[in-house]
């Protein structure tokens, strides 16, 4: 299928970010499909987290575009990426430890959707539920990434992007998470999604690539390859300005 036949949620055009003087995503070209699902691994260090900003907006490419459902937004606010409908779980975990589960989905909630954020959060997390008045900071590591990425439902983003969302968790949990995920995906909401877990993350996604010294090193569906050939990649040599249509 040519890509002039489908409509990208979010493209990356040879983009290029970094922090001052250093450059840390080189040349990167990325295309997700709406309702698709993209596994991003790669080693320590390799630039996933500044490629998930770039793409939110906490960090500005350099040089190269980003677009978000058609629309340019290289040079456009977090906040308007947020509204084009983007939505970015980062890691550490992106909470107010000092209010209480309800402020915080009432943070979180589309403007005039506080009490159906609520519910929303309870249906997808029934933890998060029977702890809407605790103090977000007192709750487990995992009831905190669980109302982090609760984030990722009520504000019906039309893309996800998650940071590592399993860090540090026990495995049930990683298990509840990963199959919110799997939900959120079957509602069409098209998912990024950072992960250690390479088993994990590559029966979550459609496609998958590797990224390693800020350039893609792999690409191609998730079904395609084995966590030994992804490892692989982890220390292979970059061909320079790779990119991946997926
Ligand atoms: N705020 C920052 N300032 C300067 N360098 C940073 C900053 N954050 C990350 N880096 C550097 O950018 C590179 C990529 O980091 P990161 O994107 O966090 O990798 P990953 O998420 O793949 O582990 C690393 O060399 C890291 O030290
Ligand atoms: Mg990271």
């Amino acid at each position: 299928m040519s890509s002039a036949d489908v409509r990208l949620i979010l493209e990356l055009r040879g983009v290029t970010s970094g922090y001052g003087e250093k450059t840390v995503v080189r040349n990167l070209s990325l295309t997700l499909p709406a309702g698709g699902s993209l596994a991003v691994l790669g080693p320590n260090g390799a630039g996933k987290t500044t490629f998930l900003k770039t793409c939110s907006g906490l960090l500005k490419a350099t040089s190269g575009q980003v677009l978000i459902d058609g629309q340019d937004v290289t040079r456009k606010s977090t906040h308007d990426r947020v509204k084009a409908g983007l939505c970015h779980i980062p890691d550490p975990r992106g909470i107010f430890p000092s209010l209480t589960v309800k402020e915080n989905l009432i943070l979180q909630a589309p403007r005039g959707g506080a009490s159906a954020a609520i519910e929303k959060a309870a249906a997808a997390f029934p933890r998060l539920g029977q702890r809407l008045t605790q103090t977000a900071g007192t709750m487990s590591g995992g009831e905190q990434q669980m109302l982090a990425v609760a984030r990722s439902y009520i504000q019906n983003p039309k893309v996800v992007l998650l940071d590592e969302v399993s860090m540090g968790l026990a495995p049930n949990l990683v298990d509840e998470i990963f199959t919110f995920l799997a939900t959120l995906k079957d509602t069409g909401v098209a998912l990024i999604v950072v992960e250690q877990f390479v088993h994990r993350a590559l029966a979550l996604s459609d496609s998958v690539v590797v990224i390693a010294r800020g350039t893609i090193r792999l690409s191609g569906r998730s079904d395609e390859f084995g966590e030994d050939e992804i490892f692989d990649a982890y220390a292979g040599t970059a061909p320079q300005g790779a990119s991946a249509h997926v």
